[in-house]
């Protein structure tokens, strides 16, 4: 079967089994920034937003974005211009490895989108479904915080 939908802003169609799930097509077409972790409903590396809304990819059959938006981490920005949630990200001392940081991002980005100003336990919530094993989150919330502040302050976004 066929999936289209957009994707990062442009219209895409994969092929895609019945039963397969979404983290596995987009890593199959190259866009790895959803990243293969638990893939059982754990960790939250592999969170993308779908119409607004964080899912876990490697929860969600690839048939279940038909016709809708999906955003990867690859949508936001790069490292010639990131989003400015990247680039607080990276001020704040908050990437280590690297590794669960499209997710933290993601789920940033839906939160701010939401929620232009969170306090400490908006943020908490948020970012709960996705886990590092790297930075003790300390730096990942204050992360949030600068992104908030760099985003009411006028910061492009994407
Ligand atoms: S890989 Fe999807 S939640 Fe861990
Ligand atoms: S930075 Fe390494 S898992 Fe989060």
């Amino acid at each position: 079967m066929k999936v289209t939908f957009m994707l990062n802003g442009r219209a895409v169609s994969y092929d895609a089994r019945p039963d397969e799930m979404l983290l596995e097509v987009l890593r199959r077409e190259g866009w790895l920034g959803a990243r293969r972790g638990c893939e059982d409903n754990n960790c939250g590396a592999c969170t993308v937003i779908v119409d607004g809304k964080t899912v876990l990819a490697c929860a969600t059959f690839a048939a279940q974005v038909e016709g809708r938006s999906v955003t990867t981490i690859e949508g936001l920005g790069d490292p010639a211009n990131p989003h400015p949630i990247q680039r607080a990200f990276v001020d704040a001392g908050a990437v280590q490895c690297g590794f669960c940081m499209p997710g933290m991002i993601l789920s940033t980005k839906v939160l701010l989108d939401e929620t232009p100003t969170p306090n400490l336990e908006a943020i908490q919530d948020a970012l709960d479904g996705n886990l590092c094993r790297c930075t003790g989150y300390v730096k990942v919330y204050d992360a949030v915080q600068r992104a908030a502040a760099a985003l009411a302050a006028g910061e492009e976004t994407t």
